[in-house]
């Protein structure tokens, strides 16, 4: 069967590193009969350029058909004044919200030859592997009203609203536990049903979910404040932590900082499986951005956009040989001491963007 993966390399140190990627798959083609089919298109402040908005209609229907995106980066100081709904995001926004991608998947992985450069003891993060399940497409940032209203006294009032309904709470718990089934086999839901009444009903729904179809899975619920200080304290304690849009970001982005190299760390983002053929939809990218600071440079550090290609192939593609053995081979290259300049440590050689997608392919 072919393989149909869409290429958005976006900009910056997006092209750079998607590069290496695509020597990559060239490679899985010619010598394993891998039997992908890419196809390429712009996004952000490049799309921009070439037709003013920030991902054209014919992509956006490419990024549709395909059995998955792979994007880079966006952004850079280029684009900042160009009009609000063709800045550079919007792309990404765009292919989220047409893709429905309700399911953000960010693994916090602390590689062994890295466990010195966290900014925690390396006990602490030495080995960690853990997964940050977020809905992406509810809750308080989408929720309404929203509003800001002047009350005439010199006072305004800003109005976000919360909404969850049972069966946005039931389609992200159901990817939580079948990512658990897969890894450690647990799940921990965070919500703060204290003070919140979505966060009551989050976790009646995440409860009634485990109970009808995941019973083999362990669960357990933690407040989400709580969840953030354990997860600092002791972040191995956890597999799969399942949480709402705004508690995922920022949880997200604390797990991010366990590891200690944004360069590092790739994500998910799932939609529905469709009803017939049971495929989701879906978009592979690295959790960093463009880096305008040393984009052209050829020194950008692949291993994100690497680490995204092999959730692809696990999550699109069901390769799971294929995506261990690039994991390992990521964790191989680290070990024999060769580090671009954003992990670099003493004793290490710093090599380029291309001498490390090299290395990394022949591992
Ligand atoms: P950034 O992630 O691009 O860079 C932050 C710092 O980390 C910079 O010093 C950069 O050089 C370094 N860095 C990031 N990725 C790296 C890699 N692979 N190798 C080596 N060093 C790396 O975030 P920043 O500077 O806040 O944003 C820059 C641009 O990227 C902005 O236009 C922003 O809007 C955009 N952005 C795009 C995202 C996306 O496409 N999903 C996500 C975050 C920011
Ligand atoms: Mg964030």
């Amino acid at each position: 069967t072919e393989r149909s993966i869409f290429l958005l390399p976006g900009d910056g140190i997006g092209p750079e590193i998607m590069s290496e990627v695509k020597t990559l798959i060239s490679h899985m083609n010619d010598k394993e009969g891998a039997n992908f089919k890419t196809d390429e298109g712009l996004v952000g402040g490049s799309a921009y350029d070439a037709h003013g908005e920030a991902i054209s209609d014919s992509d956006m229907e490419k990024a549709l058909a395909a059995d998955a995106v792979l994007f880079g980066a966006v952004g850079g100081p280029k684009w900042d004044d160009v009009p609000y709904e063709a800045r550079p995001e919007a792309g990404l926004l765009r292919l989220r919200k047409d893709m429905a991608l309700f399911a953000n998947l960010r693994p916090a992985i602390c590689y062994p030859a890295l466990s010195n450069s966290s900014s925690l003891r390396p006990e602490v993060v030495e080995g960690l592997d853990i997964l940050i399940v977020r809905e992406l497409t509810g809750g308080v940032y989408f929720g309404e009203p929203k509003t800001i209203t002047d009350l005439g006294n010199g006072q305004k009032r800003a109005v976000d609203t919360q909404v969850y309904e049972t069966y946005e709470i039931e389609r992200i718990a159901g990817v939580a536990f079948e990512m658990a089934r897969a890894r450690g086999n647990k799940v921990c839901s965070m919500e703060k049903r204290n003070v919140m009444k979505s966060g009551v009903l989050w976790n009646e729904v995440v409860t009634a979910t485990h109970k009808a179809k995941y019973d083999d899975v362990e669960l357990s619920h933690m407040l989400a404040d709580a969840g953030g200080m354990q997860l600092v304290r002791w972040p191995k304690q956890f597999d799969v932590i399942v949480c709402d849009n705004l508690f995922g970001d920022m949880l997200s982005d604390v797990a991010a900082m366990l590891t200690g190299s944004l360069g590092m760390l790739p994500s998910a983002s799932l939609g529905a499986p469709d009803e017939k053929t049971g495929a989701r939809k879906a978009l592979y990218e690295p959790v960093h951005g463009s880096a305008p600071d040393i984009a052209g440079k050829g020194i950008a550090n692949p291993i994100a956009m690497f680490a995204s290609f092999a959730m692809c192939l696990r999550y699109s593609f069901n390769m799971i040989a294929e995506s261990e053995r690039l994991e390992k081979a990521i964790a191989t290259v680290l070990d024999s001491g060769v580090r671009t300049g954003d992990i670099m440590s003493e004793g290490c050689t710093q090599i380029t963007t291309s001498e490390m997608g090299k290395a990394i392919r022949e591992a």
